[in-house]
């Protein structure tokens, strides 16, 4: 693809993908301000922008999407610069500024981004048995675990009910 084109279709998703969480925010605005049709126009925009953000990947898909020890690799790295470099950094400016509630999300984030580093480093490193098990992803702070759902997520201390189970 040519590089103006390129440069566009990516910046094209960032915005499409940006806007499904916007508009599903909107959405659940409308529903607080009883407005339920408006809510499903936002859901169903929102439907639409992830399919174009869907459609646009599509289009940069070997650019972005390579093999799975690659995609691994990848992710592992992203993990670990985020988590020791970007939150961190984030987490600093937010306390001096006294903002406590954003600090708290990224000390979770941060926290949670390390435990994800492990599980794909577990991954790469092959220590995944061959069976096919569901991950429990906590709905409050994003911590991941391949083990039984925890009585007190480790990261955030949200309770069982908090977890979603994915692959089940
Ligand atoms: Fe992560
Ligand atoms: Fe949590």
């Amino acid at each position: 693809m040519q590089a103006k084109t390129r440069q566009n279709v990516l910046t094209a998703f960032v915005g499409e993908a940006k806007a499904y969480f916007r508009l599903l925010a909107y959405a659940e605005k409308a529903d607080e301000e009883q407005e339920p049709q408006i809510a499903l126009l936002f859901r169903a925009i929102a439907e639409a922008e992830r399919v174009h953000a869907t459609r646009q990947l599509n289009l940069v898909k070997d650019l972005l999407v390579k093999d799975t020890d690659t995609n691994l690799e990848a992710s592992f790295q992203r993990e670990k610069t985020v988590s020791e470099n970007t939150y961190p950094d984030f987490i600093k400016d937010a306390e001096d500024e006294g903002e406590t509630v954003a600090a708290l999300a990224f000390s979770h984030a941060r926290d949670a981004e390390s435990y994800h580093a492990k599980l794909y480093e577990r991954a790469i490193y092959h220590v995944i048995k061959n069976v096919v098990k569901a991950y429990h992803v906590c709905q409050v702070c994003g911590y991941v675990t391949d083990k039984k759902i925890p009585k007190k997520c480790p990261v955030c201390g949200a309770p069982p009910e908090k977890f979603k189970t994915v692959g089940e």
